[in-house]
């Protein structure tokens, strides 16, 4: 597994998980292809151009003539695939043409591209959205119903049946892995923990959707980028892994330490209009990728928040160019109305 091909590098956990191999691996090569979408940003990358491991591409994962033209040259180990639109608020407030388009098109494009190729390996990464909502009791396991309720989740759904359609039919050597949400270094801030911090460091209202008891099961980007990496090594062709930090909590837990961390009033919380299908509470079963792979997260939430934090705290020029650019007319079209209704 020495020569990579990384989709979507130049997004959050992309670009994380480009400095994590980098970073671990001194004979590793990547090359990342990347479309550079609002959500894709070269700085996230900053410092690697002069690395003669690593290369960027510019290239569309749905449009067959990129993918190929980058694996025809490539001779590729394995292709690791985090490329997709990822925001579920945009799949359900800006249609899901574009995340039908890049996240299942996409997918296939690339497993197609895989086998024309002969690439030996090909990891899908996945999300615990996947499996759509849990009750107040169990948690996701590899072996619960599929089964998504907003747009971006069923895209990612049909994504994860197009792998195993190439490893059923086509014998691809294909594995998957489904994530609980991430937080950490370079996260867009239009997810909830970067958003919520760059608010708050604002003094802008923190708008938080519902009753703000919604439970995620929150991991360091770090966590996740160790998994995808054991799980690309060690995992038996045509296996799901599910990945998660083993920290479920509400989001207005969440919200309420974001404040605390920073020293600001939590006067500045609004509840707005929930999420459309807002799933209701979402948590791992870790349980296989422990005791297959011997695989566990090394940092403990509270740490991780903190440094967290303190990335966007020394990085606010990175997350300010982004929130003055165009992703300001997304702000005010998903929150103002909002905003306006509960009193901010
Ligand atoms: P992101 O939105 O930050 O980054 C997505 C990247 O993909 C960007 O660099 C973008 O330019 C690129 N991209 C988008 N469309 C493309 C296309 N058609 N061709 C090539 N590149 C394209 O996303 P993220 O949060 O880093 O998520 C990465 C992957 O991890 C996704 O597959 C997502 O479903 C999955 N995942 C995310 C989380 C999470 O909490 N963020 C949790 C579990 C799984
Ligand atoms: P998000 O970061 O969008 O991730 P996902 O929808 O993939 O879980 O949202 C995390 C949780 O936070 C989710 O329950 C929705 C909630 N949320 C808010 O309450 N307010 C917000 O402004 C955002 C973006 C999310």
């Amino acid at each position: 597994m020495k020569n990579l091909l990384v989709t979507g590098g130049a997004g959050f956990i992309g670009s994380n998980f480009v400095r994590y191999m980098l970073d671990r691996y001194g004979d590793v090569r990547i090359t990342n292809l990347d479309a550079l979408t609002y959500a894709g940003n070269l700085e996230n990358l900053a410092g690697l151009e002069a690395d003669e491991r690593y290369r960027f591409v510019k290239g569309d994962v749905a449009e067959p003539d990129d993918v190929a033209a980058v694996l025809a040259d490539g001779g590729f180990d394995a292709v690791v695939h985090f490329a997709a639109e990822s925001h579920v608020d945009r799949s359900l407030h800006h249609g899901a043409g574009t995340f039908i388009r890049t996240n299942i098109q996409g997918t296939q494009v690339l497993l197609d591209g895989c086998r024309t190729c002969g690439v030996a390996r090909y990891l899908q990464v996945s999300t615990d959205e996947v499996y759509g909502s849990l009750g107040a009791e169990g948690r996701f396991t590899e072996g619960s119903p599929i089964a998504p309720n907003n747009p971006y989740a069923a895209s990612k759904a049909g994504a994860d049946f197009m792998v195993r359609a190439a490893w059923k039919s086509h014998g691809l050597n294909a594995v998957i892995t489904r994530c609980s949400n991430n937080f950490g270094p370079y996260q867009f801030p239009e997810k909830l923990i970067p958003l919520m911090i760059a608010n708050a460091l604002e003094d802008k209202p923190l708008p938080v959707y519902g009753d703000g008891k919604h439970v995620r099961d929150w991991i360091y980007v770090i966590d996740h980028c160790s998994a995808v990496d054991t799980v690309l090594r060690k995992a038996e062709p045509g296996s799901v892994y599910n990945i998660g930090g083993d920290h479920d909590v509400p989001n207005i837990e969440i919200v309420r330490l974001i404040l605390k961390i920073l020293g600001k009033p939590e006067s500045l919380i609004r509840f707005v209009d929930d999420r459309p299908g807002h799933d209701r509470r979402y948590a791992m079963d870790s349980s296989k990728i422990q005791d297959d792979l011997g695989w566990s997260p090394a940092h403990t939430f509270e740490q991780a928040m903190r440094e967290t934090v303190d990335w966007y705290l020394a990085h606010r020029d990175w997350w300010e160019r982004i929130r003055s650019g165009a992703y300001r007319d997304y702000y005010d079209g998903m929150y103002a109305a909002r905003l306006k209704q509960a009193g901010a």
